[in-house]
């Protein structure tokens, strides 16, 4: 049963029509679950509220704490499951698609026109939002996920003068702080984390091509080939920096170990850079961000989108649209993005009010975009469906947990767990 036949199989067991919540005023309520909870990006959340209410809209607030999501889609598919969708929800790439195809989603054509979402997005931010044809929901940012992250003060400490652009300096700079008595490599042993490193090296070691292949065609022979066992051979050799207690911490915490002082370095999206800037440090001053060594060229993007609900009660249904209407205002797009960490989903905005690292970021996003290295993100629901990357998920964090795990054998593993989530 392939992901959309389980999906419909279980939403079809409830009422396809919503109960219509009671608007807490007239105005209308939008109802939002997203699972933005860390301190930085509640600040950016904050942002998108405080414009909805503004209008005269109630905000009903229903975040589910877990980095990536996948706790907020289990709590988004049991409300669906009992007839109670909410007005609002963050769902993001392909998984738009599948949601789309059960005809829960409301079209949003009408707002898009009338703002012109079809000039100020990049073709593949608006092909990404439309499911057959139609806008089914709203970006507000784009991710660069291939970042690595540096406290250049703890590089300093451990006689580390440069910032590693190859593997072999990344390792290099991994045991000198090691020696000086650092955790080299902040990390949270939770699947998507194993995941989001475990791209990052199949990006650098296979190129946008083998990544392309391995995780958007998933192509048998790239899973299965040498170049495979070279990524996972570096994933061991990575985890050796990363400390041993690490099993389902958040990728917050291990964030807040770079920002004070107790690790040098993490491999993170650049959500990352809203723990920074809300523990109210500087970029390029108090901490560097550099392309995950060996992917410079290379951007493995990561867009945030926020879907609607088909709903009945006006009220609602307005506010749902103002809701998407603020998400492409540059109003809400310079102050949402500062504090995400993340870029502007437009590419008409002065980005002279961003720090380096965003700058950087939208540099890189266009010049990839133009050498066709600009890559959907496997580990943040971009490049397959949700079954298809759980899959992938199972093996790499098995992987990183068996300290005898063959490198050899993981990417046929791979394959045949693909195979059978799809
Ligand atoms: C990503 C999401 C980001 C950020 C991160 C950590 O998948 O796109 O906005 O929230 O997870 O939770």
């Amino acid at each position: 049963m392939n992901a959309i036949t389980r999906l419909a199989t279980a939403v079809s067991l409830a009422s396809l029509f919503p109960l219509t919540a009671l608007a807490a005023d007239s105005k209308g309520t939008v109802e939002v679950v997203h699972w933005w909870t860390s301190g930085g990006e509640a600040a950016a959340v904050k942002v998108l509220r405080e414009l909805v209410e503004k209008d005269g809209y109630t905000w009903k607030d229903s975040a589910v704490a877990g980095g990536a999501g996948s706790a907020a889609m289990t709590v988004l598919k049991t409300r669906v499951v009992s007839g109670n969708p909410p007005g609002a929800a963050q769902i993001k790439g392909p998984d738009l698609q599948e949601w789309g195809a059960l005809d829960l989603l409301a079209p949003l054509d009408d707002v898009a026109k009338a703002n012109n979402w079809d000039g100020l997005l990049s073709k593949t931010v608006a092909n990404t939002m439309k499911y057959d044809g139609h806008y089914v929901a709203v970006p507000v940012n784009i991710h660069r996920v291939n970042w690595l992250w540096i406290n250049p003060a703890v590089f300093k400490k451990a006689g580390i003068d440069k910032a590693p652009t190859t593997l072999d300096e990344l390792y290099a700079a991994g045991d000198k702080l090691k020696a000086a008595g650092f955790t080299p490599l902040a990390h949270g042993g939770q699947p998507w984390q194993d995941s989001t490193v475990f791209e990052g090296l199949v990006l650098g070691i296979m190129g946008a091509e083998g990544y392309h292949k391995a995780f958007v065609e998933n192509d048998e022979a790239t899973l299965t080939s040498p170049k495979m066992t070279e990524v996972f051979t570096a994933l061991k050799k990575l985890s050796t920096y990363m400390d041993d207690n690490r099993a389902g911490r958040d990728w917050n915490l291990a964030t807040a170990e770079v920002i004070d002082g107790k690790a040098g370095m993490q491999i993170m999206g650049d959500w990352a850079k809203s723990e920074w800037t809300a523990a109210g440090k500087v970029a390029g001053k108090d901490y560097q961000c550099v392309p995950m060594p060996g992917t410079a060229g290379s951007y493995t993007y990561n867009i945030d989108s926020m879907a609607m609900f088909k709903l009945k009660n006006e009220g609602d249904i307005a506010a749902q649209h103002d809701l998407a209407r603020i998400a492409l205002e540059p109003e809400f797009q310079y102050v949402f993005n500062q504090n995400k960490g993340s870029i502007p989903v437009r590419s008409d905005l002065d980005m002279s009010k961003f720090d380096s690292c965003a700058q950087a970021s939208m540099k890189d996003f266009q010049a990839a975009d133009k050498a066709g290295k600009l890559e959907p993100s496997m580990a943040h629901s971009m490049a397959t469906n949700l079954a298809v990357q759980g899959a992938i998920f199972d093996v790499v964090t098995n992987f990183m947990a068996d300290k005898n795990a063959d490198p050899s054998k993981a990417g046929a593993q791979m394959a045949a767990a693909i195979k059978s989530a799809q």
